[in-house]
């Protein structure tokens, strides 16, 4: 249910690169400079990412960096007072600037040294097995691409700033990285589609969209919500969204729309707590722990 059929799996039959389109409400639809940088973009990464290499350097063009000093530094402001500390403090030791796109290949290099995680230069969304399988080997698949700059806090996919400061800060910490590759292990293992979903909302209310207890007060964990403006506050203070003790009996029966602003989250006491849920979890579908998961680190 969850796998396409061969034939149809992009990631196996790349489609060419002439024919990268934008969905239909893209904001750099029409825009040919922006669309001729998406596809250089995209065949830049689709080929480090096949041939197995670390993401390429980009030489970001004035006006990608101009979207991100818009960006960055207003997430910024946000992150210091509402992100988890297990979010901030990496953020802080990756010295990921304001100022400057970050190029991830030095990210990655990074990531390796500390917590044995590494970066995959991503052309764009990967189909969900891909994904995986590349999380349960330690890298995660990264976008290098920028959102258009007509509207700078809007993405409709996942580019970079929604990676790289979303995503990226945590798989320093290696409890998260030790609990992330367990659910890409368990994702690329377990046999049945119930399995497959239970764990896609698992990570969906944690990774993606999660919020963590922190000294008696509720921060923000997931990357879909770090890496939004309006996620932030709208997260955390909006009388429209309905916060939940993280049940895992609850949170993997619920269903999510990632389409429009989320109105139910889950808070998750802690990151340890998480991390014996999610060992709990994929030992009952009989996925055996990390080696290093199994010891304890
Ligand atoms: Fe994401």
């Amino acid at each position: 249910m969850d796998q396409p059929p061969l034939d149809m799996d992009v990631y196996r039959n790349p489609p060419d690169v002439d024919h990268l389109e934008l969905e239909p409400g893209h904001p750099g639809l029409g825009d040919g400079g922006y669309i001729r940088r998406r596809h250089a973009l995209f065949a830049a990464c689709r080929a480090a990412r096949l041939l197995g290499q670390p993401p390429p350097v980009i030489d970001y063009t004035d006006e990608e960096e101009r979207i991100w000093r818009q960006v960055a530094p207003r997430l910024d402001a946000l992150h210091v007072r509402h992100a988890s500390r297990v979010y901030l403090d990496a953020k802080r030791e990756l010295k990921i600037s304001e100022d400057r796109i970050p190029q991830l290949r030095a990210l990655s290099e990074r990531l390796r040294q500390v917590s044995g995680m590494h970066l995959v230069p991503a052309e764009g969304p990967i189909a969900y097995r891909t994904f995986y399988s590349y999380i349960a080997d330690r890298g995660f698949p990264v976008t290098q691409f920028i959102r258009h700059g007509s509207k700078p806090e809007f993405t409709p996919e996942p580019d970079m700033i929604h990676d790289c400061l979303g995503h990226v800060p945590p798989l320093l910490n290696p409890d998260y990285a030790s609990l992330l590759t367990l659910i890409g292990r368990a994702a690329v293992t377990v046999p049945t589609g119930d399995q497959v979903l239970a764990l896609k909302r698992l990570s969906w209310f944690s990774i993606e969209f999660g919020l963590i207890e922190q000294e008696g007060e509720t921060k923000v964990f997931g990357a879909g919500i770090l890496s939004s403006i309006g996620e932030i506050p709208n997260s955390l203070f909006s009388k429209d969204v309905e916060r939940r003790p993280f049940r895992t009996a609850e949170v993997i029966e619920t269903d999510y729309d990632s389409s429009r602003m989320q109105d139910l989250l889950f808070v998750i006491p802690s990151l340890g707590f998480l991390k014996h849920e999610v060992e709990t979890l994929v030992g009952r579908f009989g996925v055996p722990l990390n080696r290093d998961t199994a010891m304890g680190g």
